[in-house]
């Protein structure tokens, strides 16, 4: 009866509002864990560590999270801009709150003296110039996530494609080694050359990857991205994809924000920009200052005239 209640008054709430109560925070799951504690003991401090982790990437205040993605070469291979990753990231680093990136370049590339968050790629097996780009595996051992004192674990599904079932199985596997050790997973939510990206599609991969026990999910952005966002139980960040121009990436960031995602994990976007450290401080200024697009842009073109 009271359960129906409540039911009904939810219903009536205006979308927005919604959005807000169901989303579940950081400060929610903190919560949670909370009441898991008082129930299993035994997993506390790594319960603690899974919080702790997911704090640095998902920022308080507001809960947002502005993640700098240089994983590209993974299979790509040398990206336009990204072929020296060392000089790339090196001026950007201060400024997001975590980097997402491959073992291989986190060792090669990044100067252990950080203070920065670390998301690692552990998947990979294809290259855009082989077969078939859904065909990825696990090729990094927890291991040595923990040596290289990683914030979260990340990996590709790829709904809809030929290696759809082992893409899925292997997040659900990745999911279980990482409960073992606190180690949130960030399931980036891949779409194939011949995959739409509507809200029908994404909603779908984006709630596979959480039912699997994803603790953040990277999708793109779409028309009607509240449904996306609205189905989907855990936060969602979205990936800036092909470089467009930096006021358009400056929209998609603050209609993202504004559909509910809790931020980006932008890379081409800002590494490709002629000025990357004032287009990474205009969508820090989205995410975290609330800033429109129009005043991110303003923000942009003021920082450039400093330089
Ligand atoms: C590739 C990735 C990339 O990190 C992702 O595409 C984000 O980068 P960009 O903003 O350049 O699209 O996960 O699978």
């Amino acid at each position: 009866m009271l359960v129906n209640t409540l039911l009904n008054v939810y219903s009536a709430l205006p979308h927005t509002i919604r959005k807000m109560t169901v989303k579940v925070t950081t400060h929610d799951m903190m919560y949670m864990v909370q009441r898991f504690k008082k129930s299993n003991s035994s997993v506390k401090d790594m319960d603690w560590g899974l919080q702790n982790r997911l704090s640095r990437i998902i920022r308080q205040p507001k809960n947002r999270a502005l993640m700098l993605a240089v994983d590209h070469g993974y299979f790509l291979g040398p990206t336009a801009r990204l072929e020296d990753a060392q000089k790339t990231i090196a001026p950007l680093l201060e400024y997001c709150d975590s980097l997402m990136l491959t073992r291989g370049i986190l060792r090669t590339s990044v100067s252990p003296i950080t203070n920065t968050p670390m998301v690692l790629r552990v998947s990979g097996g294809s290259s855009i110039i082989g077969k078939d780009l859904s065909r990825e595996d696990i090729t990094v051992d927890i291991k040595d996530a923990i040596r290289l004192n990683v914030s979260a674990m990340a990996m590709s599904i790829f709904v809809g494609s030929k290696y759809e079932y082992q893409t899925i199985v292997n997040l659900g596997r990745l999911v279980n080694i990482s409960l073992e050790y606190g180690m949130p997973v960030l399931a980036v939510t891949a779409v194939g050359k011949d995959m739409g990206k509507d809200a029908r599609y994404l909603s779908l991969a984006c709630r596979m990857a959480a039912e699997q026990g994803a603790n953040i999910v990277k999708t793109y952005y779409c028309e009607n991205f509240e449904e996306v966002v609205d189905s989907c139980p855990v936060p969602i960040i979205i990936a800036g994809g092909k470089k467009i121009p930096e006021k358009d990436a400056m929209e998609l960031t603050y209609n993202a924000i504004q559909a509910g995602a809790v931020g980006v994990d932008m890379g081409r976007n800002i590494w490709q920009s002629d000025n990357p450290v004032p287009m990474i401080r205009a969508v820090q200024s989205i995410i975290h200052q609330d800033n429109d697009a129009d005043a991110a842009w303003e923000l942009y073109n003021q920082l450039i005239q400093e330089t």
